[in-house]
């Protein structure tokens, strides 16, 4: 099957790119450009080539489904594509409209001429992916839009509105009108008036202050990107494009592309956007599955969460039914609605008539009457199964048939919810991450009894509100906080045996991690680990953990809510100042238990840290709660502050080796002050680590 079509308008052969969703250059499409090249040169009766892609998608660069397979470097690769175009004794001209994204501009760029619909949009995001634009992008792009201009496209993956750019050489013309019939008329012209076969790689690059700008340029990436070796490189590939003869700054460009293939960072940003498109897919739930209209939203509860989920279906235009059982809690939370939108309008994120919009589209109410109409209701009242059964008792007496009752319980069985009604089937979790208006994460939480329709419904429509959702099965703290449980765990007991918060927190926040365990716990409260903690050792009287936390809670050192928890803080500010008094406290307590503090390396922080993660992700996955380990990474990532550069735990793991993990985790089970039980390698950890495979 052809993935572009070639037909023949007078002397103009057109090639239209046609490989949806985003004409991903995949290989057929790449042969079929080539053969179409081919046929123009050796037809006389066409004099120029157009090429073309559809309204949204010129091209979106490399076709993703092609990664890692041998399709994506065999010949004619892009370079080849590029070359062929280049050589075509006929001038050939890009037509750009919609998305015209890496491998995509690179291809316009090897044409002789290009014009644009001025609203397409054109960027080159490998940077994004750990790599650089590996056909000419780096080359060419500064030899049109100049030095700066390409720098800041390549080192940033920005997408840019062609408008921006329409000063400069990158387009032959941009313009609002049909595209296809402009492009004819502009092939017609460069044929009338023999404007030859003008190359990008025979101009210079323009830039009188090259080696100042790129120096000044060195130090701002190499600050900005730490982690991250790409930016670097992209800027050494620009940099040749100055200084060096086209064929030796592509030389250049390559062997960073081939170096930065090889660097962990890339493979780790690689597995990231795969596994974020691969959670919203689910392998029982195929993808024509039908769904259910979401028009009207209905939420329960104007708290913290409530408001928050609240905002993002306003944010998305979808009205809002929001209801309480107290009018003062309902004014409070519409207030603190309003004042988040304000907040946005003066920082001009927001303007005026949006604010408005927006307000417009939320209904409060005092009567459940009101959600008689409403697609999908999400509860967010307190977490307690009592006040969670009246209110969906009342929800299934209420709600029209076919409407979705989800419930936002960060820790309750989500089945016995769904008991509480006469329709299980239409009862799911939406376990939003605080701010809900803010934080990317939605766990998806799949009852017993959660129809496949519904299931297909919320993913579809988490994508509507910008979420990326990962579906678990039920368990206390589903995925993510299931894990994060072991791991505020492993930090209680550095405490113990000599640790402070600040070496604990400065450890994994230098790996990468947004935010240490201490610094963490202030931020969510630490008062709620302490009711979790009560509730387990009810549930689980012989279950080993460090008492600092609660010692730090009885002193109503609650976090920053209270201003002070392991650390101190400022009014207004989120600083984490140490305090004395809770290192004492926690010196104190050690000394109780008779323990000789001992130095703990960096090194050992970290492990402990996240290989906590990673053994309780194994059982996760085990036990069938998780889909596949790439879900487990999303979930680390968007939830909670996994450096995006390592890939998220399991991936972290695999480059780790799982048999090195297995072993550290054999070495800490020998620790008195740890939970041995704990840290024997989950069955699937240990299977995977003694056939030398790996989790992703
Ligand atoms: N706060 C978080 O970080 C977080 C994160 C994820 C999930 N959750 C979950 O979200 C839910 C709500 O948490 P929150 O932090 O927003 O609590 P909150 O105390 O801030 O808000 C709960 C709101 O529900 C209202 N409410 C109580 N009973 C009600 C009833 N019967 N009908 C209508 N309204 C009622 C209360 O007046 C209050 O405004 C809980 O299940 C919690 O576990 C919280």
């Amino acid at each position: 099957m052809s993935s572009a079509s070639y037909s023949l308008h007078g002397p103009v052969a057109v090639i239209t790119l046609d490989n949806p969703p985003v004409n991903g250059l995949g290989l057929a499409l790449r042969q079929a450009i080539v053969a179409g090249v081919d046929a123009a040169a050796s037809d006389p009766a066409v004099q120029a080539v157009v090429l073309i892609g559809n309204e949204r998608f010129f091209s979106g660069g490399a076709d993703v489904r092609e990664f890692g397979t041998p399709k994506a470097m065999q010949e004619p690769t892009l370079l080849t594509v590029i070359r062929t175009i280049e050589r075509s004794p006929k001038p050939v001209i890009a037509a750009v409209s919609g998305v015209c994204m890496g491998g995509g501009l690179e291809l316009a760029l090897g044409c002789h001429f290009r014009i644009a619909h001025t609203e397409a949009t054109v960027a080159l995001p490998e940077v994004k992916l750990g790599l650089l634009p590996g056909a000419g992008g780096t080359q060419r792009l500064p030899r049109v839009v100049g030095l700066e201009t390409a720098l800041n496209m390549i080192v940033s993956g920005a997408q840019v509105p062609v408008t921006q750019l329409k000063d400069t050489a990158l387009f032959d013309e941009v313009v609002t009108s049909e595209l296809l019939p402009a492009a004819l008329a502009l092939a017609h012209k460069v044929v009338s008036e023999g404007r030859g076969l003008p190359r990008v790689r025979d101009r210079q690059v323009n830039e009188p202050n090259a080696e100042a700008f790129l120096q000044f340029a060195r130090n701002t990436v190499g600050a900005m990107s730490k982690q991250f070796p790409a930016p670097l490189k992209c800027l050494e590939a620009v940099a040749a494009s100055v200084s060096k003869p086209f064929d030796e700054g592509q030389k250049v460009e390559r062997e960073g592309f081939l170096a930065l293939m090889q660097t962990p960072e890339s493979r780790a940003l690689r597995h990231v956007f795969a596994a974020e498109r691969a959670a919203s897919k689910i392998s029982d739930v195929p993808a024509d599955t039908p769904t259910r209209a979401i028009a009207k939203v209905g939420v329960i509860g104007a708290g913290t969460m409530g408001g928050g989920i609240a905002m993002n279906f306003l944010n998305a235009g979808i009205p809002v039914v929001m209801l309480e059982t107290q009018a003062a809690a309902l004014e409070r939370g519409v207030g603190t609605i309003r004042k988040n939108y304000e907040n946005s309008l003066k920082k001009g994120k927001l303007t005026q008539d949006k604010l408005d919009a927006r307000m417009a589209l939320l209904q409060p109410t005092l009567d459940y009457a009101d959600l008689a109409d409403v697609d999908l209701v999400i509860e967010a009242v307190f977490e307690e199964m009592g006040v969670k059964q009246q209110v969906f008792e009342k929800l299934d007496s209420v709600c029209k048939p076919g409407a979705i009752l989800a419930s936002n319980t960060s820790t309750l069985d989500l089945n016995q919810i769904a008991a509480f009604t006469k329709r299980p089937q239409d009862v799911v979790g939406l376990h939003f991450f605080s701010p809900a208006n803010v934080m990317r994460l939605l766990e998806v939480v799949r009852g017993e009894a959660t129809a496949k329709d519904v299931l297909a419904t919320v993913m579809a429509m988490a994508k509507k509100i910008k979420k990326t959702a990962v579906v678990s099965g039920v368990c206390d703290g589903f995925i993510g906080n299931r894990m994060v449980e072991q791991y505020a765990r492993q930090g209680g007991f550095l405490l113990d045996e000599g640790c402070t918060p600040e070496q604990v927190d400065k450890a994994i926040e230098k790996f990468g991690f947004a935010m240490g365990p201490f610094r963490m716990g202030d931020l969510a409260g630490n008062d709620i680990g302490w009711a979790i903690r009560k509730r387990r050792a009810v549930e689980y009287p012989d279950m080993k953990y460090s008492k600092t936390a609660d010692l730090l809670c009885e002193k109503g050192r609650y976090g920053q809510k209270t201003g002070a928890g392991w650390y101190d803080y400022v009014p207004g500010k989120r600083d984490a100042i140490p305090n004395a008094e809770v290192v004492q406290m926690i010196a104190d307590h050690r000394a109780s238990l008779g323990i000789t503090p001992r130095k703990v390396s960096d090194e050992e922080i970290v492990q402990r840290l996240v290989f906590s993660l990673v053994n309780e992700a194994a059982h996760i996955l085990e036990e069938g709660i998780a889909n596949k380990a790439s879900d487990i990474d999303v979930v680390y990532i968007f939830g909670y502050g996994f450096p995006v550069h390592r890939g998220g735990p399991l991936k972290y793991a695999d480059e780790v080796g799982l048999f090195n993990v297995a072993q550290a985790m054999k070495r800490f089970a020998q620790n008195p002050l740890d939970d041995a039980t704990f840290w024997q390698p989950a069955p699937l950890l240990a299977r995977l680590a003694a056939e030398g495979k790996t989790f992703n």
